[in-house]
């Protein structure tokens, strides 16, 4: 069995039941939103973030879910799609998925309006519904991913961007949301007080700066992984590899990656030999390295659970981010 069904096994039915749940919830009387929303669904992600609800919830509850889990599953690929959307636009990216973008096939107006329109009806499902203690966790997440956004264009602008600025950076604009996962996931079947919730929210912080490191891995590959790579040099993103190569480099060599990244960074032959540059001096083996760092650090907090098939599923989990191939 491939890794992924594994993990799903234990959740198979809560994840066919929360695909159409999921599927109603972005259903709109604008046809134009209809056509949109119909050509997400049908390019679906690796809907991680519904997986984490779901076996979390179940960890702690030995088994249980409820509507209340559901809807936050949604809300959180709700959201979570909403972000891609303005992302894509963001970073100026023209595919998704393994597909064009929403911005590449409807242009940037459309890409905003949309994403908005997800985010009010993610928002929209907790309120309707009184899930008030899920509304909370999940603003709070959306907060920090527009300010983690804001920070990295700040960043991007001035080329200062230092190791620690960059883990606040990839807190704030992923790992808050998969902490929001998995908090949400124990908050569902139990409180905001309960001490599941609080552990969780920390477990999931801990996989999701895993889960941007490992991202931004991608990025210094040519692998096949649905979207463009190479793009964050281009949009003088500064990750984890290239920082240690600029903490690494002699005078000359900052200088040179500096000017590579400000003044060359659409010559698609300079951006090769950044990314050659940043290989030679290590900074792909650190990033992992750290990576592995965040992801143990996860697993510790997960193994003072108590053995189960939902745990089994999660350590999975927890491996998955880092070896995942997309
Ligand atoms: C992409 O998330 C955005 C990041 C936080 C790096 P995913 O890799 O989970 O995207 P999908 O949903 O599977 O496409
Ligand atoms: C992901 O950052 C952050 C989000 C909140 C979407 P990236 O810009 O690296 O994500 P991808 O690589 O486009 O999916
Ligand atoms: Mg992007
Ligand atoms: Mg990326």
């Amino acid at each position: 069995m491939k890794v992924v069904e594994q993990i799903k096994a234990p959740i198979r039915m809560e994840m066919e039941l929360f695909e159409k749940k999921f599927y109603q919830s972005m259903s709109s009387n604008v046809a134009l939103l209809n056509r949109i929303t119909h050509y997400i669904v049908n390019r679906k992600g690796k809907q991680m973030r519904p997986m984490f609800v779901f076996l979390v919830a179940k960890m702690v509850s030995d088994g249980e879910v409820n509507e209340r889990t559901y809807r936050g599953a949604s809300v959180i690929e709700l959201i979570h799609t909403a972000t891609l959307v303005h992302d894509d636009v963001v970073d100026d990216s023209n595919r998704r998925r393994g597909f064009f973008s929403l911005n590449a096939l409807w242009k940037n107006k459309i890409a905003v309006l949309v994403g908005d329109y997800l985010l009010s009806k993610g928002l929209l499902l907790s309120i309707d519904n009184g899930d008030f203690d899920l509304l909370k966790i999940i603003s709070v997440a959306v907060r920090e991913m527009s300010e983690g956004e804001l920070l990295q264009i700040e960043k991007a602008r001035r080329l200062d961007i230092t190791e620690d600025v960059y883990y606040e950076i990839i807190r704030q604009k992923t790992a808050t949301l998969i902490a929001a996962c998995c908090s949400m996931g124990a908050c569902s079947v139990s409180s905001e007080d309960d001490e599941s919730t609080k552990k969780m929210k920390k477990f999931g912080e801990l996989i999701g700066m895993a889960f941007q490191i490992k991202d931004d891995l991608f990025d210094y590959t040519d692998g096949p992984i649905g979207k463009p790579t190479g793009i964050d040099i281009k949009e003088q993103k500064m990750t984890l590899p290239l920082i240690y190569a600029l903490n690494n480099a002699t005078k000359e060599e900052h200088k040179w990656l500096i000017n590579s990244v400000k003044n060359h960074n659409k010559d698609k032959k300079r951006v090769k030999e950044v990314i050659a540059f940043v290989k030679e001096k290590g900074g792909l083996i650190y990033a992992e390295e750290k990576m592995i760092a965040f992801q143990q650090e996860a697993l510790t907090l997960l193994n003072t659970y108590p053995k189960s098939d939902y745990k089994d599923a999660l350590e999975l989990m927890v491996n998955y981010v880092i070896e995942r191939k997309k």
